[in-house]
Protein backbone atom coordinates (compact mmCIF):
# COMPACT_ATOMS: atom_id res chain seq x y z
CA UNK A 1 0.00 0.00 0.00
CA UNK A 2 2.70 2.25 1.10
CA UNK A 3 4.65 1.67 -1.66
CA UNK A 4 2.00 2.21 -4.51
CA UNK A 5 0.94 5.74 -2.68
CA UNK A 6 4.51 6.59 -3.06
CA UNK A 7 4.39 5.59 -6.63
CA UNK A 8 1.31 7.35 -7.06
CA UNK A 9 2.48 10.41 -5.58
CA UNK A 10 5.96 10.32 -7.79
CA UNK A 11 3.23 9.83 -11.13
CA UNK A 12 1.78 12.51 -9.85
CA UNK A 13 4.52 15.00 -9.16
CA UNK A 14 6.02 14.16 -12.70
CA UNK A 15 2.66 14.80 -14.10
CA UNK A 16 3.04 18.82 -12.38
CA UNK A 17 6.24 18.85 -13.57
CA UNK A 18 4.84 18.06 -17.18
CA UNK A 19 2.34 20.76 -16.81
CA UNK A 20 4.53 23.30 -15.09
CA UNK A 21 7.00 22.50 -17.89
CA UNK A 22 4.00 22.85 -20.76
CA UNK A 23 3.15 26.58 -19.23
CA UNK A 24 6.59 27.74 -19.22
CA UNK A 25 6.67 27.32 -22.33
CA UNK A 26 3.05 28.83 -23.61
CA UNK A 27 3.89 31.77 -21.27
CA UNK A 28 6.81 32.30 -23.56
CA UNK A 29 5.30 34.64 -25.43
CA UNK A 30 7.45 35.61 -28.69
CA UNK A 31 8.63 39.04 -28.96
CA UNK A 32 11.16 41.32 -30.98
CA UNK A 33 11.19 43.77 -28.03
CA UNK A 34 14.38 43.23 -27.00
CA UNK A 35 16.38 45.43 -29.96
CA UNK A 36 15.54 48.32 -27.18
CA UNK A 37 16.01 47.32 -23.91
CA UNK A 38 14.31 49.19 -21.68
CA UNK A 39 16.07 51.52 -19.37
CA UNK A 40 14.51 52.78 -16.06
CA UNK A 41 15.33 56.12 -15.31
CA UNK A 42 16.37 57.34 -11.32
CA UNK A 43 16.72 60.67 -12.40
CA UNK A 44 12.61 62.37 -12.43
CA UNK A 45 11.44 65.89 -12.66
CA UNK A 46 7.76 66.58 -13.27
CA UNK A 47 6.42 69.18 -15.60
CA UNK A 48 5.21 71.19 -12.76
CA UNK A 49 8.16 71.91 -11.71
CA UNK A 50 8.41 73.61 -15.08
CA UNK A 51 5.00 75.76 -14.24
CA UNK A 52 3.17 73.39 -16.32
CA UNK A 53 -0.35 73.63 -15.21
CA UNK A 54 -2.96 70.34 -15.81
CA UNK A 55 -6.52 72.40 -16.22
CA UNK A 56 -6.84 71.93 -19.70
CA UNK A 57 -6.66 75.31 -20.47
CA UNK A 58 -3.58 76.25 -19.40
CA UNK A 59 -1.21 76.81 -22.29
CA UNK A 60 2.41 74.90 -21.37
CA UNK A 61 4.28 75.11 -24.33
CA UNK A 62 7.39 76.86 -22.34
CA UNK A 63 6.91 73.98 -19.45
CA UNK A 64 7.61 71.07 -22.37
CA UNK A 65 10.38 73.27 -23.93
CA UNK A 66 11.82 74.24 -20.65
CA UNK A 67 11.52 70.86 -19.16
CA UNK A 68 13.42 69.08 -22.36
CA UNK A 69 15.97 71.79 -22.26
CA UNK A 70 16.65 71.54 -18.83
CA UNK A 71 17.18 67.59 -19.84
CA UNK A 72 19.29 68.02 -22.57
CA UNK A 73 21.85 70.10 -20.56
CA UNK A 74 21.56 68.32 -17.64
CA UNK A 75 23.28 65.22 -19.78
CA UNK A 76 22.50 63.01 -16.67
CA UNK A 77 24.41 59.55 -18.13
CA UNK A 78 21.04 57.14 -17.74
CA UNK A 79 18.82 60.51 -19.05
CA UNK A 80 16.02 61.81 -17.05
CA UNK A 81 12.37 61.22 -17.02
CA UNK A 82 9.88 63.88 -17.88
CA UNK A 83 6.99 62.72 -15.31
CA UNK A 84 3.35 64.11 -16.57
CA UNK A 85 0.86 63.78 -13.61
CA UNK A 86 -2.80 63.39 -14.30
CA UNK A 87 -4.45 66.46 -15.63
CA UNK A 88 -4.72 67.68 -18.73
CA UNK A 89 -1.87 69.31 -20.52
CA UNK A 90 -3.05 71.66 -23.45
CA UNK A 91 0.46 72.55 -25.17
CA UNK A 92 1.11 73.82 -29.17
CA UNK A 93 4.14 70.93 -30.71
CA UNK A 94 7.60 70.57 -28.72
CA UNK A 95 10.75 68.50 -29.16
CA UNK A 96 12.09 65.80 -27.28
CA UNK A 97 15.80 65.13 -26.55
CA UNK A 98 17.93 62.40 -26.43
CA UNK A 99 17.95 59.97 -23.19
CA UNK A 100 14.76 60.77 -22.28
CA UNK A 101 11.47 59.28 -21.32
CA UNK A 102 8.01 60.84 -21.31
CA UNK A 103 5.88 59.28 -18.70
CA UNK A 104 2.21 60.13 -18.46
CA UNK A 105 0.78 59.04 -15.34
CA UNK A 106 -2.35 56.90 -15.61
CA UNK A 107 -4.94 60.22 -16.42
CA UNK A 108 -2.32 62.54 -17.73
CA UNK A 109 -3.37 63.63 -21.09
CA UNK A 110 -1.11 66.01 -23.51
CA UNK A 111 -3.59 67.90 -25.60
CA UNK A 112 -2.92 69.42 -29.00
CA UNK A 113 -4.05 73.07 -29.11
CA UNK A 114 -6.55 73.78 -31.96
CA UNK A 115 -4.50 76.61 -32.91
CA UNK A 116 -3.36 75.76 -36.52
CA UNK A 117 -2.60 79.53 -37.59
CA UNK A 118 0.68 79.21 -35.69
CA UNK A 119 1.94 75.53 -35.99
CA UNK A 120 5.55 75.49 -36.79
CA UNK A 121 6.60 74.46 -40.22
CA UNK A 122 9.21 72.50 -40.98
CA UNK A 123 11.15 71.19 -44.00
CA UNK A 124 10.04 68.09 -46.57
CA UNK A 125 11.61 65.08 -46.40
CA UNK A 126 14.11 64.44 -48.81
CA UNK A 127 12.50 61.11 -49.60
CA UNK A 128 9.26 62.95 -50.68
CA UNK A 129 10.44 65.92 -51.67
CA UNK A 130 7.84 68.27 -50.72
CA UNK A 131 4.74 67.60 -47.96
CA UNK A 132 2.41 64.26 -48.54
CA UNK A 133 -0.38 66.80 -48.94
CA UNK A 134 1.03 69.94 -49.87
CA UNK A 135 3.53 70.96 -51.81
CA UNK A 136 6.38 73.06 -49.52
CA UNK A 137 6.98 72.70 -46.16
CA UNK A 138 4.81 70.49 -43.73
CA UNK A 139 3.54 71.40 -40.18
CA UNK A 140 5.92 69.88 -37.94
CA UNK A 141 4.39 66.93 -35.88
CA UNK A 142 2.75 67.49 -32.20
CA UNK A 143 5.39 65.46 -30.54
CA UNK A 144 8.50 65.66 -32.57
CA UNK A 145 12.22 63.93 -32.58
CA UNK A 146 14.98 64.64 -34.71
CA UNK A 147 18.48 63.14 -34.55
CA UNK A 148 18.04 61.70 -31.14
CA UNK A 149 18.65 58.50 -29.27
CA UNK A 150 17.27 56.36 -26.61
CA UNK A 151 13.66 57.96 -25.97
CA UNK A 152 11.12 56.37 -24.97
CA UNK A 153 7.73 57.25 -24.50
CA UNK A 154 5.73 55.36 -22.12
CA UNK A 155 3.79 55.59 -18.35
CA UNK A 156 0.44 53.79 -17.27
CA UNK A 157 -1.74 54.56 -20.27
CA UNK A 158 -2.16 58.48 -20.16
CA UNK A 159 -3.26 60.09 -23.57
CA UNK A 160 -1.86 62.50 -26.35
CA UNK A 161 -4.31 63.98 -27.90
CA UNK A 162 -3.93 65.03 -31.18
CA UNK A 163 -7.44 67.42 -31.59
CA UNK A 164 -7.48 66.46 -34.99
CA UNK A 165 -10.70 67.52 -35.62
CA UNK A 166 -9.90 71.38 -36.69
CA UNK A 167 -7.44 69.87 -39.18
CA UNK A 168 -9.70 67.42 -40.68
CA UNK A 169 -12.31 70.17 -41.12
CA UNK A 170 -9.73 72.19 -43.04
CA UNK A 171 -8.75 69.35 -44.96
CA UNK A 172 -12.49 68.77 -46.13
CA UNK A 173 -13.03 72.52 -46.91
CA UNK A 174 -9.82 72.46 -49.52
CA UNK A 175 -8.58 75.28 -47.63
CA UNK A 176 -4.74 73.30 -45.93
CA UNK A 177 -1.90 75.11 -46.66
CA UNK A 178 0.54 72.48 -46.05
CA UNK A 179 0.82 68.77 -45.07
CA UNK A 180 -1.15 67.98 -41.49
CA UNK A 181 0.94 67.38 -38.46
CA UNK A 182 1.87 63.80 -37.38
CA UNK A 183 0.73 63.21 -34.04
CA UNK A 184 4.76 61.84 -33.24
CA UNK A 185 6.92 61.72 -35.46
CA UNK A 186 11.25 60.62 -35.07
CA UNK A 187 13.57 61.39 -37.81
CA UNK A 188 17.02 60.37 -38.27
CA UNK A 189 16.56 58.79 -34.52
CA UNK A 190 17.23 55.29 -33.04
CA UNK A 191 16.29 53.48 -29.82
CA UNK A 192 13.28 54.39 -29.23
CA UNK A 193 10.54 52.52 -27.41
CA UNK A 194 6.59 53.74 -27.20
CA UNK A 195 4.70 51.76 -24.77
CA UNK A 196 1.30 52.04 -23.36
CA UNK A 197 0.12 55.10 -24.05
CA UNK A 198 -3.13 55.76 -25.89
CA UNK A 199 -2.76 58.24 -29.00
CA UNK A 200 -6.25 59.99 -29.74
CA UNK A 201 -7.35 62.10 -32.66
CA UNK A 202 -3.96 63.09 -34.56
CA UNK A 203 -4.41 65.34 -37.17
CA UNK A 204 -2.67 63.47 -39.97
CA UNK A 205 -0.56 60.24 -39.39
CA UNK A 206 -0.19 59.04 -36.10
CA UNK A 207 2.83 57.70 -35.15
CA UNK A 208 5.58 57.88 -37.82
CA UNK A 209 9.17 56.64 -37.63
CA UNK A 210 11.36 58.37 -40.62
CA UNK A 211 14.92 57.37 -41.00
CA UNK A 212 14.86 55.67 -37.72
CA UNK A 213 16.26 52.31 -36.67
CA UNK A 214 15.52 49.99 -33.71
CA UNK A 215 11.91 51.22 -32.63
CA UNK A 216 9.90 49.15 -30.38
CA UNK A 217 6.70 50.39 -30.15
CA UNK A 218 4.17 47.89 -28.44
CA UNK A 219 1.16 47.98 -25.94
CA UNK A 220 -0.56 51.21 -27.12
CA UNK A 221 -4.01 51.88 -28.49
CA UNK A 222 -4.58 54.06 -31.52
CA UNK A 223 -8.35 55.86 -32.10
CA UNK A 224 -9.45 57.78 -34.14
CA UNK A 225 -12.94 57.74 -36.34
CA UNK A 226 -13.55 55.71 -39.19
CA UNK A 227 -14.09 58.79 -41.22
CA UNK A 228 -11.17 60.66 -40.69
CA UNK A 229 -8.97 61.74 -43.08
CA UNK A 230 -5.41 60.10 -43.56
CA UNK A 231 -5.62 59.33 -40.04
CA UNK A 232 -3.01 55.83 -40.10
CA UNK A 233 -2.02 54.25 -37.33
CA UNK A 234 1.81 53.67 -37.41
CA UNK A 235 3.85 54.34 -40.53
CA UNK A 236 7.48 52.29 -39.96
CA UNK A 237 9.04 54.51 -43.28
CA UNK A 238 12.14 53.83 -44.88
CA UNK A 239 13.14 52.37 -41.15
CA UNK A 240 15.05 48.90 -40.24
CA UNK A 241 14.42 47.15 -37.44
CA UNK A 242 10.94 48.40 -36.61
CA UNK A 243 8.90 46.25 -33.74
CA UNK A 244 5.41 46.97 -33.29
CA UNK A 245 3.32 44.13 -30.90
CA UNK A 246 0.40 43.71 -28.54
CA UNK A 247 -1.75 47.42 -30.32
CA UNK A 248 -5.01 48.16 -30.87
CA UNK A 249 -5.67 50.33 -33.75
CA UNK A 250 -8.58 51.82 -34.66
CA UNK A 251 -8.22 54.89 -37.07
CA UNK A 252 -9.92 56.25 -40.52
CA UNK A 253 -7.12 55.25 -42.43
CA UNK A 254 -4.09 52.12 -42.67
CA UNK A 255 -3.99 50.69 -39.33
CA UNK A 256 -0.22 49.82 -39.99
CA UNK A 257 1.93 51.00 -43.55
CA UNK A 258 5.05 50.57 -44.07
CA UNK A 259 6.60 53.25 -46.78
CA UNK A 260 9.80 54.26 -47.92
CA UNK A 261 10.03 57.36 -49.73
CA UNK A 262 7.59 58.90 -52.97
CA UNK A 263 8.64 58.51 -56.61
CA UNK A 264 11.59 60.15 -57.88
CA UNK A 265 12.47 61.51 -54.61
CA UNK A 266 11.96 58.46 -52.98
CA UNK A 267 14.17 56.97 -55.89
CA UNK A 268 16.92 59.21 -55.24
CA UNK A 269 17.06 58.86 -51.61
CA UNK A 270 17.16 55.32 -51.74
CA UNK A 271 16.88 54.42 -48.72
CA UNK A 272 14.24 51.44 -47.83
CA UNK A 273 12.27 49.79 -45.03
CA UNK A 274 13.64 46.84 -43.67
CA UNK A 275 13.00 44.17 -41.34
CA UNK A 276 9.62 45.16 -39.83
CA UNK A 277 7.92 43.18 -37.34
CA UNK A 278 4.10 43.66 -36.65
CA UNK A 279 2.43 41.02 -33.78
CA UNK A 280 -0.84 40.78 -32.17
CA UNK A 281 -2.24 43.83 -33.56
CA UNK A 282 -6.09 44.10 -33.57
CA UNK A 283 -8.01 46.67 -35.25
CA UNK A 284 -10.71 48.04 -37.75
CA UNK A 285 -10.30 50.56 -40.41
CA UNK A 286 -12.16 51.36 -43.63
CA UNK A 287 -9.20 51.11 -45.57
CA UNK A 288 -6.19 48.55 -45.21
CA UNK A 289 -4.82 46.53 -41.89
CA UNK A 290 -1.37 45.66 -42.86
CA UNK A 291 -0.11 47.28 -45.41
CA UNK A 292 2.89 48.01 -47.50
CA UNK A 293 2.94 51.22 -49.98
CA UNK A 294 1.40 52.78 -51.25
CA UNK A 295 5.22 54.85 -50.94
CA UNK A 296 8.14 52.18 -51.79
CA UNK A 297 10.24 54.07 -53.81
CA UNK A 298 13.17 53.16 -51.39
CA UNK A 299 11.86 49.48 -51.34
CA UNK A 300 10.50 47.22 -48.39
CA UNK A 301 12.31 43.88 -47.54
CA UNK A 302 11.95 41.59 -44.85
CA UNK A 303 8.50 42.23 -43.39
CA UNK A 304 7.05 39.47 -41.06
CA UNK A 305 3.32 40.73 -39.87
CA UNK A 306 1.41 37.55 -37.41
CA UNK A 307 -1.05 37.19 -35.12
CA UNK A 308 -3.48 39.96 -36.19
CA UNK A 309 -7.39 40.06 -36.14
CA UNK A 310 -9.40 42.72 -37.97
CA UNK A 311 -12.92 43.81 -37.96
CA UNK A 312 -14.72 45.71 -40.44
CA UNK A 313 -12.49 46.65 -42.28
CA UNK A 314 -11.91 47.85 -46.26
CA UNK A 315 -8.51 45.55 -47.11
CA UNK A 316 -7.24 43.09 -44.60
CA UNK A 317 -4.11 42.99 -46.32
CA UNK A 318 -2.82 45.74 -49.05
CA UNK A 319 0.35 45.79 -50.73
CA UNK A 320 0.14 48.53 -52.73
CA UNK A 321 2.18 50.34 -55.25
CA UNK A 322 2.53 52.45 -58.53
CA UNK A 323 4.03 52.64 -61.90
CA UNK A 324 6.38 55.27 -61.10
CA UNK A 325 7.21 54.42 -57.76
CA UNK A 326 9.91 52.17 -58.37
CA UNK A 327 11.59 50.17 -55.23
CA UNK A 328 11.94 46.64 -54.52
CA UNK A 329 9.06 44.80 -52.16
CA UNK A 330 10.30 41.57 -51.50
CA UNK A 331 10.28 39.14 -48.91
CA UNK A 332 6.75 40.32 -46.88
CA UNK A 333 5.42 37.11 -44.88
CA UNK A 334 2.38 37.70 -43.41
CA UNK A 335 0.58 34.96 -41.22
CA UNK A 336 -2.47 34.02 -38.99
CA UNK A 337 -4.63 36.70 -39.69
CA UNK A 338 -8.35 36.48 -39.03
CA UNK A 339 -10.96 38.82 -40.35
CA UNK A 340 -14.73 39.83 -40.16
CA UNK A 341 -16.40 42.16 -42.52
CA UNK A 342 -13.86 42.72 -44.86
CA UNK A 343 -14.65 44.63 -48.20
CA UNK A 344 -11.41 42.75 -50.21
CA UNK A 345 -9.62 39.76 -47.87
CA UNK A 346 -6.12 40.60 -49.85
CA UNK A 347 -5.49 43.03 -51.96
CA UNK A 348 -1.58 43.66 -54.20
CA UNK A 349 -1.85 46.10 -56.98
CA UNK A 350 0.08 48.48 -58.67
CA UNK A 351 -3.08 51.10 -58.78
CA UNK A 352 -2.58 53.03 -55.99
CA UNK A 353 -1.58 56.90 -54.68
CA UNK A 354 -0.82 59.92 -56.63
CA UNK A 355 2.14 61.30 -57.47
CA UNK A 356 4.34 64.36 -55.87
CA UNK A 357 4.38 65.97 -59.27
CA UNK A 358 4.54 65.60 -63.22
CA UNK A 359 8.26 64.48 -62.66
CA UNK A 360 8.38 60.74 -61.46
CA UNK A 361 9.78 58.43 -64.44
CA UNK A 362 6.55 56.62 -65.84
CA UNK A 363 9.05 53.79 -67.02
CA UNK A 364 10.24 53.40 -62.71
CA UNK A 365 8.31 50.12 -62.15
CA UNK A 366 8.19 48.64 -59.17
CA UNK A 367 9.35 45.26 -58.65
CA UNK A 368 7.52 42.76 -55.95
CA UNK A 369 8.33 39.85 -55.15
CA UNK A 370 8.55 36.70 -52.75
CA UNK A 371 5.33 37.12 -50.42
CA UNK A 372 3.96 34.44 -48.71
CA UNK A 373 0.32 34.95 -47.17
CA UNK A 374 -0.56 32.02 -45.08
CA UNK A 375 -3.08 31.13 -42.29
CA UNK A 376 -5.68 33.22 -42.80
CA UNK A 377 -9.44 33.25 -41.59
CA UNK A 378 -12.02 35.54 -42.60
CA UNK A 379 -15.88 35.48 -42.19
CA UNK A 380 -18.24 38.53 -44.34
CA UNK A 381 -15.81 39.17 -46.72
CA UNK A 382 -17.56 40.42 -49.77
CA UNK A 383 -14.40 39.96 -52.09
CA UNK A 384 -11.08 37.27 -51.00
CA UNK A 385 -8.94 38.55 -53.37
CA UNK A 386 -7.03 40.66 -56.14
CA UNK A 387 -4.22 40.51 -56.99
CA UNK A 388 -3.02 42.66 -60.60
CA UNK A 389 0.66 42.77 -61.53
CA UNK A 390 1.96 44.91 -64.50
CA UNK A 391 2.56 43.64 -67.68
CA UNK A 392 5.96 44.96 -67.86
CA UNK A 393 6.90 44.03 -64.07
CA UNK A 394 4.61 40.99 -63.17
CA UNK A 395 4.45 40.07 -59.45
CA UNK A 396 6.46 36.71 -59.08
CA UNK A 397 6.86 34.08 -56.39
CA UNK A 398 3.21 35.43 -54.89
CA UNK A 399 2.76 32.35 -52.73
CA UNK A 400 -0.55 31.90 -50.98
CA UNK A 401 -1.66 28.99 -48.37
CA UNK A 402 -4.02 27.54 -46.02
CA UNK A 403 -6.21 30.87 -47.28
CA UNK A 404 -10.25 30.48 -46.29
CA UNK A 405 -12.49 33.95 -46.44
CA UNK A 406 -15.68 33.43 -46.52
CA UNK A 407 -18.19 35.90 -48.08
CA UNK A 408 -21.84 36.49 -46.26
CA UNK A 409 -24.55 35.04 -47.62
CA UNK A 410 -26.84 38.28 -48.38
CA UNK A 411 -23.82 39.37 -50.64
CA UNK A 412 -23.37 38.24 -54.27
CA UNK A 413 -19.74 36.16 -54.52
CA UNK A 414 -16.92 38.05 -55.77
CA UNK A 415 -14.49 35.70 -57.45
CA UNK A 416 -10.56 36.19 -56.93
CA UNK A 417 -9.11 38.57 -59.90
CA UNK A 418 -5.77 38.35 -61.10
CA UNK A 419 -3.40 39.36 -63.67
CA UNK A 420 0.86 39.33 -64.35
CA UNK A 421 1.31 37.19 -61.55
CA UNK A 422 3.31 34.16 -60.57
CA UNK A 423 3.46 32.09 -57.69
CA UNK A 424 1.52 29.06 -55.92
CA UNK A 425 -1.42 28.46 -53.96
CA UNK A 426 -2.37 25.82 -51.83
CA UNK A 427 -5.54 24.96 -49.61
CA UNK A 428 -6.92 28.72 -50.78
CA UNK A 429 -10.92 29.05 -50.87
CA UNK A 430 -12.72 30.17 -52.59
CA UNK A 431 -10.19 28.96 -55.21
CA UNK A 432 -7.82 32.47 -56.25
CA UNK A 433 -7.02 32.66 -60.19
CA UNK A 434 -5.68 30.01 -61.99
CA UNK A 435 -2.45 32.36 -62.98
CA UNK A 436 -1.59 31.08 -59.43
CA UNK A 437 -2.78 27.86 -59.37
CA UNK A 438 -0.81 26.89 -62.66
CA UNK A 439 1.97 28.63 -62.51
CA UNK A 440 4.79 26.99 -59.80
CA UNK A 441 4.89 25.83 -56.60
CA UNK A 442 5.15 27.66 -52.84
CA UNK A 443 7.69 27.06 -50.96
CA UNK A 444 7.57 23.72 -48.46
CA UNK A 445 7.79 26.32 -45.46
CA UNK A 446 4.39 28.01 -46.81
CA UNK A 447 2.81 25.13 -46.23
C1 LIG B 1 12.14 71.61 -33.00
O1 LIG B 1 12.78 70.87 -34.03
C2 LIG B 1 12.61 71.44 -35.32
C3 LIG B 1 13.19 70.46 -36.31
O2 LIG B 1 14.49 70.07 -35.95
C4 LIG B 1 13.28 72.79 -35.35
O3 LIG B 1 13.09 73.37 -36.62
C5 LIG B 1 12.66 73.66 -34.29
O4 LIG B 1 13.35 74.90 -34.22
C6 LIG B 1 12.71 73.01 -32.92
N1 LIG B 1 11.93 73.81 -31.99
C7 LIG B 1 12.36 74.08 -30.77
C8 LIG B 1 11.44 74.90 -29.93
O5 LIG B 1 13.42 73.68 -30.34
C1 LIG C 1 -2.18 49.72 -20.72
O1 LIG C 1 -2.77 49.27 -21.92
C2 LIG C 1 -2.15 48.09 -22.44
C3 LIG C 1 -2.72 47.85 -23.81
O2 LIG C 1 -4.11 47.88 -23.81
C4 LIG C 1 -2.38 46.96 -21.46
O3 LIG C 1 -1.76 45.80 -21.95
C5 LIG C 1 -1.76 47.35 -20.11
O4 LIG C 1 -2.03 46.36 -19.17
C6 LIG C 1 -2.27 48.69 -19.62
N1 LIG C 1 -1.43 49.11 -18.50
C7 LIG C 1 -1.91 49.76 -17.44
C8 LIG C 1 -0.90 50.14 -16.41
O5 LIG C 1 -3.10 50.05 -17.31
C1 LIG D 1 13.00 37.38 -44.91
O1 LIG D 1 12.35 38.05 -43.86
C2 LIG D 1 12.38 37.38 -42.63
C3 LIG D 1 11.55 38.19 -41.66
O2 LIG D 1 10.22 38.08 -42.02
C4 LIG D 1 13.80 37.20 -42.17
O3 LIG D 1 13.81 36.46 -40.97
C5 LIG D 1 14.60 36.49 -43.23
O4 LIG D 1 15.95 36.44 -42.85
C6 LIG D 1 14.46 37.22 -44.56
N1 LIG D 1 15.13 36.45 -45.60
C7 LIG D 1 16.15 36.95 -46.29
C8 LIG D 1 16.71 36.05 -47.33
O5 LIG D 1 16.61 38.06 -46.09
Amino acid sequence: MRRRCVWETMAGLTAALVVLKCCSVAAEVVTCSGIVPMVYRNDKISITDFGGVGDGRTLNTKAFNEAVYRIKHLRRRRGTLLYIPPGVYLTQSFNLTSRMTLYLAKGAVIKATQNTADWPLIAPLPSYGRGRERPGGRYMSFIHGEGLHDVIITGENGTIDGQGGVWWNIWRQRTLQFTRPNLIEFKDSRSIIISNVIFKNSPFWNIHPVYCSKVVIRHVTILAPPGSPNTDGIDPDSSSHVCIEDSYISTGDDLVAVKSGWDEYGIKYGRPSTDITIRRVTGSSPFAGIAVGSETSGGVYNVLAEHITLYNMGVGIHLKTNIGRGGIIKNITISDVYMVNVRKGIKIAADVGDHPDENYNPNALPVLNQVRITNVRGKKVQQAGLIHGLKNSPFTDICLSNINLHGSSSRRYVPWKCSYVSGGAIQVKPSPCSDLIHSGSCPIQGR
